[in-house]
């Protein structure tokens, strides 16, 4: 791809997407949230151990709506609902936009 097409592309994404997601999450803020996250779902998303879910390249709004529900009490799970504790609603719309962003890996393996 060019440089010129590429800069095109992201100039029309910035415009696009928060139009097509008022709720959308900061990518870089999420990024910065996510340091404690990390030790279980690894620093992208691609978890350590099969026992974490791996975050990475799952849907923004499924990642959003598994930590509304933990915070909720909807979805149970002692360790996540530690987790989810202290976090806003922006903080897990910025979590959910970070790991959204990163590159799947599930149809690498
Ligand atoms: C101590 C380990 C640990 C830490 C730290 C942790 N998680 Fe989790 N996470 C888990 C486990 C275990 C599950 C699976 C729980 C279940 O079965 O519902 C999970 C599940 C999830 C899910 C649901 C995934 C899915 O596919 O349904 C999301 C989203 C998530 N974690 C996000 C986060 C975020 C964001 C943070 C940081 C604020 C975080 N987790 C920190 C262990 C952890």
């Amino acid at each position: 791809m060019t440089i010129r097409r590429s800069v095109w592309l992201a100039g029309l994404a910035a415009v696009v997407l928060p139009m097509s997601s008022a709720m959308a999450g900061d990518v870089a803020a999420g990024k910065e949230k996510s340091a404690v996250c990390a030790a279980c779902h690894g620093q992208t998303g691609e978890s350590v151990a099969p026992d974490f879910p791996k975050l990475a390249g799952q849907h923004e709004d499924y990642l959003l709506r598994a930590l509304k529900d933990y915070k909720a009490g909807h979805r149970k799970n002692p360790i996540m609902t530690a987790q989810v504790e202290n976090l806003s609603p922006a903080d897990m719309a910025d979590l959910a936009a970070y790991y959204a962003a990163q590159e799947g890996l599930y149809v690498k393996r």
